[in-house]
């Protein structure tokens, strides 16, 4: 069996999850979850979910937001669509099929991008971080939960000998912070604005990117009339 982790392997592997993904990984990933919400909803406005998955987050958003979701595996959003009918949850503007790698929206077009546990699981991560830093507008943010790998030591080891397997099961464990510093100084525009450590085990952090400039959210903030 190949272990190349390609598309074609994460859509196998998103596949088999699907129907017992919001069982396994739920509880576990909730207080991560939230805290990208939470991180998300302070800036406000349209918010892009990258592999939104199964939407076990959308309905945790209030519902005065307004969201879009994308992901590569059909059976996983089959489930996000699911949640969206019975939840009635009017605040989700769409689901597509798409990859991150590639995403077929519009330049500068959401005040915020989420993607909770994805990155890692993309085959070309750059490229999709590439992608999110293009669709941002500026004054925006992304959203990050992900897992951050060692850069050396036993864990380091442990993580690269279980490479194999995890890429089977749909992502990857070696992925050093050095990967994000890298990313962060090419010239997008983007610079990072907080990494915070998050549970289980603290091997996985909320990071947050800003992209330079006001949203016209922010300018308007500045413009308004001062009442009194
Ligand atoms: C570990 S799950 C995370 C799902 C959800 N965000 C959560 O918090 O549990 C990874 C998701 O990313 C999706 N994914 C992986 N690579 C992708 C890509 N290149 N483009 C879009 N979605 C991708 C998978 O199909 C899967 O639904």
């Amino acid at each position: 069996m190949g272990t190349e982790f390609n598309k074609d392997a994460v859509e196998k592997a998103y596949a088999r999850w699907a129907p017992i993904y919001d069982f396994v990984f739920g509880a576990l990933f909730a207080r991560a979850r939230r805290a990208s919400i939470d991180a998300a909803e302070r800036v406000g406005g349209r918010i892009l979910e990258v592999g939104v998955g199964t939407g076990i987050s959308l309905p945790d958003y209030a519902r005065t937001t307004r969201l879009v979701g994308v992901d590569l595996s059909e059976p996983m959003l089959r489930k996000a669509q699911a949640k969206i009918k019975e939840l009635r949850l009017t605040n989700v503007e769409g689901l597509a099929l798409m990859d991150a790698q590639r995403l077929a929206l519009p330049d500068e077009s959401f005040d915020v991008i989420v993607a909770q546990l994805v990155i890692t699981t993309c085959p070309d991560p750059e490229a999709a971080l590439d992608e999110l830093a293009r669709v941002l507008k500026p004054g925006g943010e992304i959203v990050l939960i992900s897992r951050v790998g060692a850069d050396k030591g036993l864990r380091h080891i442990v993580e690269q000998g279980l490479t194999p397997i995890t890429r089977l099961l749909g992502w990857r464990l070696e992925f050093p912070w050095a990967r994000y510093e890298r990313w962060a100084a090419k010239p997008h525009g983007v610079h990072l604005i907080e990494r915070r450590a998050m549970p289980p085990f603290g091997h996985f952090s909320l990071i947050r990117f800003g992209k330079v400039g006001a949203s016209a959210k922010q300018e308007n903030r500045l413009e308004a009339p001062v009442a009194g």
